[in-house]
């Protein structure tokens, strides 16, 4: 993979989490198509066809929800194959789809799966690992309900961590109580106020019942060694006790280690595979990326023993609709909807099976990207590129303006080197944009306080000459 992609995975990572701080939004039941269209309208510019069909195809889901049982059975989901260049919004319209919807969701690569028999993914996986996110995501949801009381459990849990329970014997049973209670509320606050995060306990490796499992460790602990000093050797060093299974934990793994088995615990493991089990056969949706890659018949590309067509082939039935054994119980796949996504550049959508291509009626082409659409990437989605850039800079104390014709400028030059040299979609950004802020990325923290326009002249001065010579645009940009 090459540094541009990394960059470009970053940057997405960072706008992911940012987002999930966000309330959560209106279910994508209660959505008509074109508040979805709305929604995705937010993150993707342009491809408005393909928002259109998607917002139908997921419309006509609820509304098959609402139908009688015996129309109901005989409606089928209507998949989906997105066409289109590299770089232009496929995989980013699904990531949205994914984050908008409490419909279940995942997205696999086509190029992972082997052919039932070989060695590798068989793609009855893929409804597996569906219904494995739906599990998880309905027990998040019953699990809100229970999250205070899972707090509140947890924090005892890491106080009954962190506070010995060994007596020496010169302590009598009621000095001993009387310190463990005010141990307990001083390193409560510690606690609370994250000192301790750092500070590492052993825990018991299997889940433990009620009693905890953890023990003081000596040496690493000098908050909670202090906390104990003032209170005299009243604790004696719990390092001798009997050991099983343990490993050494900092208090933050440990909360989250325990948070997980509180929430477990917390939910109703039958009701949660329950809904969840609907949820999947109902609304699950599967979006199989690359599947151009395992389109066409000479494999000059995959090694022999995996044949393309056998994965084809058995992904057919699934997308037809079969039953699926998971550990939660069988699934039947016929209701979930498949978007399939892909390039297309070698081979066409006829080149694959023609059962394959019947299953998949619904064809969206997505356009390639123009300077104008460019323009609008950089400036509008609400994890804009700009907008990165100037919040990671302004942790720096920068303050970085970019004028309009500024981006206008980046625009063109995008489009300019996708032409002269390989179209790689609005990936372009994000290799010019870095290229444009390398000095100031580099410089910033020498630079508080300061605001930095970027001008048209800026963007002149930094990539005219690169763009001028095709060897260095090659390697560079
Ligand atoms: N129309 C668009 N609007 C906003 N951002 C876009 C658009 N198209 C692409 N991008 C940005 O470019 C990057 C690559 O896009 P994406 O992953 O969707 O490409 P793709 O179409 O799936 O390409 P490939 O065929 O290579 O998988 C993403 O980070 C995305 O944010
Ligand atoms: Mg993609």
């Amino acid at each position: 993979m090459s540094e541009e992609m990394i960059v470009n995975e970053d940057k997405s990572l960072i706008a992911t989490e940012a987002q999930e701080e966000k309330a959560k939004p209106l279910s994508l039941d209660e959505m008509v198509p074109s508040q979805i269209v709305a929604e995705l309208d937010k993150y993707v510019i342009g491809q408005d066809k393909a928002k259109r069909t998607i917002a139908v195809a997921l419309r006509n889901r609820t509304r098959r929800k609402k139908l009688p049982q015996s129309i109901k059975e005989e409606v089928y989901p209507k998949n989906i194959i997105m066409i289109g260049p590299t770089g232009v919004g496929k995989t980013e319209i699904a990531r949205r789809i994914a984050r908008l919807s409490n419909a279940p969701f995942i997205k696999v690569e086509a190029t992972k799966y082997t052919e039932v028999g070989y060695v590798g993914r068989d793609v009855e996986s893929m409804v597996r690992d569906l219904m494995g996110s739906a599990v998880s995501m309905v027990r998040r949801e019953l699990a809100a309900a229970n999250e205070q009381a899972v707090r509140e459990r947890v924090e005892e849990r890491l106080l009954d961590a962190l506070i010995p329970n060994v007596k020496s014997t010169a302590t009598t049973d009621a000095q001993f109580d009387s310190a463990r209670i005010s141990a307990r509320e001083q390193i409560r606050v510690q606690l609370r106020a994250g000192l301790l995060d750092n500070t590492e306990i052993e825990i018991a490796n299997v889940p433990m019942r009620s009693k905890v499992g953890i023990e003081l460790m000596s040496g690493s602990m000098e908050d909670i060694q202090n906390a104990m000093n003032s209170l005299g050797s009243i604790f004696q060093n719990a390092q001798g006790g009997p050991r099983k299974q343990r490993r050494k934990v900092t208090v933050k793994r440990a909360r989250e280690l325990f948070t997980e088995e509180e929430t477990e615990r917390s939910v109703d493991q039958e009701k949660a595979t329950e809904i969840a089990k609907e949820r999947t056969e109902q609304m699950g949706i599967i979006f199989i990326d690359e599947i151009d890659k395992i389109a066409g018949k000479n494999s000059s590309t995959s090694s022999p023993d995996v044949s393309r067509e056998g994965v084809q082939r058995d992904i057919l039935p699934i997308v037809e609709g079969t039953k699926v054994t998971t550990k939660w119980g069988v699934i039947d796949t016929s209701h979930i909807l498949f978007i399939a996504a892909g390039a297309f550049h070698v081979s066409k959508p006829s080149d694959l099976i023609p059962e394959l291509q019947g299953r998949f009626p619904l064809r969206v082409e997505l356009d390639a990207l123009t300077a104008d659409d460019f323009y609008r990437i950089l400036k509008e989605p609400e994890n804009a590129i700009t907008l990165q850039y100037r919040e990671l800079l302004r942790t720096e104390g920068v303050e970085v303006v970019f004028g309009d014709d500024a981006l206008r400028r980046v625009s063109e030059i995008a489009a300019e080197v996708n032409s002269t040299t390989e179209n790689i979609g609005a990936r372009r950004l994000y290799t010019i944009m870095e290229t444009l802020l390398d000095e100031l990325s580099f410089k910033a923290n020498e630079m508080s306080g300061q605001t930095v326009e970027i001008t048209s002249d800026y963007v002149n001065e930094r990539l005219s000459d690169l763009v001028k010579n095709q060897d260095l645009t090659r390697y560079i940009l």
